[in-house]
Order: structure tokens, then C-alpha cells, then sequence
């Protein structure tokens, strides 16, 4: 399969056909994705609330990031791979900035992603200016939760609103080749993807935007919990505890191994 590159998200905008986003933080995960033609992979930072079982994305580390960017590279052959700046890996300087982000490209991304929008545009640029696409992402972030009270809905009201716009365009601007809006009203999300000529990939944002993203593990029903936003398309959690269960019962009861499963 042909593989999924920046033009053809740009291409999609401009057919109004929807793209595609999951989280993915390992090959086994990716190959499966890829199978299932999702057109773009996260290796988001939530790998720390997913998967890690950090209870937040804050301690997540560059060296944790590059080992999954690797891993989900080599499993995905046609999804376009995008690859969280986790915190700490930007906020220093331009320069920092810029550092990470190389490592997360050598380690198989196709761009990164980073938080924050009229204030981290500079970064947004630096990086760009590298050779690197970036992805930005604004609205709620999750990086900076401390700062904004914990998850809640941002761009409410007109003054709100506008500060979001004010987000989506300098990114743009900065040279950004998409921007997720998180936990955005779903006529402010409407909005900037009117205005913007870059794709914007909507969770918790409504159906204006140009692409959707979920955390695979919340989309697949791995824990019977997720977030109102989002939606459990499949109760993976239920049939890995069901085949464990089976598994656990068969040993022992001592109906396996059988002859057919032995030398
Ligand atoms: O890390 C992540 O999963 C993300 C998505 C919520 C966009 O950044
Ligand atoms: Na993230």
C-alpha cells in the first residue's frame, strides 16, 4: 500500500474526506492499525496514561518516546506516523526544541506534534525551518494541565473562542502542517477549519473538523472507562480478560497442553 504522506492530508481537506487518526505506542498495535487503513498514527505521550500507568502524560520522557516511535514505525507501512514532543523536550528553547525533534524523526516519525499555540509558535517555526513537519495542538493540553485546572473544554464564550482562532492561525502561520484542537466547541472547531488551509484533527472538538483522533485504548474498550468524548468502538479489554480466563482455566484443569500442542 502506497504510503500516507503530508500531501495527501492536504488532498483529503480538499476532498472533504475525513481523515483518520488512532494513538499507537508499539509495532504489534501499528501492523493491526495499518491493516485496518487508519491514515495517521499518534505515538502520543497518553502512552504514559495508557499504557505506562503514570496517571498523566507530564512524566513521560524523550527516551520513553523514541522507543515507541521505533516500535510503532516498524510496525505501520502505510499510516503516516506522527510522534509526541513530550513535556520537557521543548519548552527551554527553540534550539531544545529542534534537538527532539530530530531524535523523534531518526526514531521513524513522519512529524511531530507539540502543544500550545501563539506562544509556541517560535518552536513551531524552528522546527519547521529544520525540515521537520509539525503538528500542533491546542484547545486543551493536556501537558499543561496544572496551568488550566485539569481537563475542561476551552474556546467557550467569544472571548475564549477568539483566543483559540488566535491559536489555530499562528500555527498555521508558524508553518504547521496540521493542528489538533482538543476539547473545543464544535462550532469554534467548525470555524478554524474554515479558516485554515491546514487539515485540523478533532477530538472532544465535534464533526467540522477535517480529521478525528481517539486514544486507541479508549476507542477499542481496553478498560470499560473513557472520557465522555470518546467512544468504545470494540470491548478488546473484555475479550483479552475472557481469553486469559479461558487460558488460566485450561491449565489448570490440565486440558492444556494436549498431545496436539506438544512434541
Ligand atoms: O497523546 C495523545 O493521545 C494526544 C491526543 C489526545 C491528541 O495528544
Ligand atoms: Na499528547
Amino acid at each position: 500500500p502506497q504510503r500516507v504522506r503530508l500531501h495527501h492530508l492536504t488532498q483529503m481537506k480538499e476532498r472533504s474526506e475525513p481523515i483518520t487518526m488512532l494513538t499507537c505506542y508499539d509495532a504489534v498495535t501499528a501492523q493491526i492499525f495499518d491493516n485496518a487503513a487508519i491514515d495517521m498514527l499518534l505515538v502520543g505521550d497518553s502512552f504514559g496514561n495508557t499504557l505506562l500507568g503514570y496517571g498523566s502524560t507530564i512524566k513521560v520522557t524523550l527516551d520513553e518516546m523514541l522507543m515507541a516511535t521505533g516500535a510503532v514505525s516498524r510496525g505501520a507501512h502505510r499510516a503516516f506516523v506522527v510522534a509526541d514532543l513530550p513535556f520537557g523536550a521543548y519548552e527551554e528553547s527553540p534550539t531544545q526544541a529542534v534537538s527532539s525533534a530530530v531524535q523523534l524523526i531518526k526514531a521513524g516519525a513522519q512529524a511531530v506534534k507539540l502543544e500550545g499555540g501563539v506562544r509556541q509558535a517560535a518552536t513551531v517555526k524552528a522546527i519547521t525551518d529544520a525540515g521537520i513537519p509539525v503538528i500542533g495542538h491546542i484547545g486543551f493540553t493536556p501537558q499543561s494541565e496544572h496551568r488550566l485546572g485539569g481537563p475542561r473544554v476551552q474556546g467557550r464564550g467569544e472571548e475564549a473562542a477568539a483566543a483559540v482562532i488566535d491559536d489555530a492561525v499562528a500555527v498555521q502561520e508558524a508553518g504547521a502542517s496540521g493542528v489538533v484542537l482538543e476539547m473545543v466547541p464544535a462550532r469554534v472547531a467548525g470555524k478554524i477549519t474554515k479558516i485554515l488551509e491546514i487539515p485540523t484533527i478533532g477530538i472532544g472538538a465535534g464533526d467540522h473538523c477535517d480529521g478525528q483522533v481517539l486514544v486507541w485504548t479508549d476507542m477499542a474498550g481496553m478498560t470499560g472507562w473513557s472520557p465522555s468524548f470518546s467512544k468504545q468502538f470494540g470491548a478488546v479489554g473484555a475479550a483479552l480478560r475472557d481469553a486469559a480466563t479461558s487460558y488460566s482455566e485450561a491449565v489448570k484443569s490440565r486440558a492444556f497442553p494436549d498431545e496436539s500442542h506438544s512434541f
